[in-house]
């Protein structure tokens, strides 16, 4: 069996390819020219060209059983979405595993979980068996775009009050996505909200951090107007920031807490739990 995977250098790819490598399966990559695949997945040889611009070649599905689809956080996605599905469709592709986010199952303000939601009712439209995979935010999220001021400012800022989420490691999201890439009969038709076991506020991941690392952090809830300003100046687009913004509201709000049994289920063990997750990751954070 050969799986595609797009977004494979990133946060979950990553671990998708990894899960599915320990599982003996035949991994291409797709990726941009500019994309350092060996430096992350020094075991994949089969990469090619794929840039989600630019209308995929022939050569990207060609001989691939199974698909996972991941979008990059660009403006058209609906559109450019729609032509890798009929793409992979054409080359005769038989599976497809979608990732989503939670919250396209019942935001319909926020522009990025709009778009996650048209490109999921794409994946369910098509002709390939499919699953759609809608996490909750990733754990990883407190290192891509926490580690900094956590370093240096023994601080998370970020506006979400005391809202409380059961953040998933996207190590269990590559194993889930692995499992339902591999038995498409058991799962196809499938949407599984994917949360980790137990919900938490941004305080209590950064005095779980601080008690890892041995130094105090502290939980910082700047005011969303702050927060939207120093996105902007950071230069992310509107969209991109309003997307975010959504995301620490509706957590803020109280809508991000519930915890949903499915990685459980699939994984045939808990969920990853903030302490291991932390434990494993110290160094991001020193
Ligand atoms: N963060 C969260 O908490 C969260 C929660 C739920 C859902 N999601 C969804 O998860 C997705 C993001 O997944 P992620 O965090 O794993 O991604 P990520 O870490 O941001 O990585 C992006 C990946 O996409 C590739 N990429 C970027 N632009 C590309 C292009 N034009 N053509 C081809 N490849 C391109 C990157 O490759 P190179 O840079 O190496 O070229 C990289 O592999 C989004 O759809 C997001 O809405 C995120």
């Amino acid at each position: 069996m050969r799986v595609l995977v797009t977004g494979a250098t990133g946060t979950v790819g990553r671990e998708v390819c990894r899960a599915l490598l320990a599982r003996g399966v035949e991994v291409r990559v797709g990726a941009r020219p500019t994309s350092d695949v060996p430096a992350v997945l020094p075991k994949v040889t089969d990469v090619v060209p794929f840039d989600f611009t630019e209308p995929p070649s022939p050569s990207v599905f060609g001989g691939i059983d199974a698909f996972f689809f991941m979008t990059p956080l660009i403006e058209d996605q609906v559109p450019i979405s729609q032509r890798v599905l009929d793409a992979a469709e054409k080359a005769g592709v038989a599976h497809v595993v979608r990732l989503s986010s939670r919250s396209a199952g019942w935001d319909h303000q926020s522009k990025l979980r709009a778009w996650h939601r048209m490109i999921d009712e794409s994946v369910q439209r098509s002709s390939m068996s499919s699953v759609i995979l809608r996490p909750c935010s990733f754990f990883q999220n407190f290192i891509k775009y926490q580690a900094k001021t956590i370093r240096s400012m023994s601080s998370i800022i970020i506006p979400q009050g005391d809202g409380l989420v059961p953040y998933i490691d996207a190590m269990d999201i590559g194993e889930a996505g692995a499992e339902c890439l591999l038995d498409s009969e058991k799962h196809d038709g499938q949407t599984y909200v994917l949360t980790g076991a137990r919900a938490y506020g941004a305080k209590g991941v950064a005095a779980e951090i601080g008690r890892v690392i041995g130094k105090p952090i502290m939980f910082i809830d700047v005011d969303e107007s702050a927060a939207q300003d120093a996105m902007l100046q950071a230069g992310n687009p509107p969209w991109l920031v309003e997307a975010a913004l959504a995301v620490f509201a509706s957590a803020k709000a109280g809508l991000e807490a519930a915890v949903d049994p499915s990685i459980t289920e699939l994984l045939g063990r808990p969920a990853t739990s903030l302490s291991e997750f932390v434990e494993r990751n110290r160094e991001a954070w020193t």
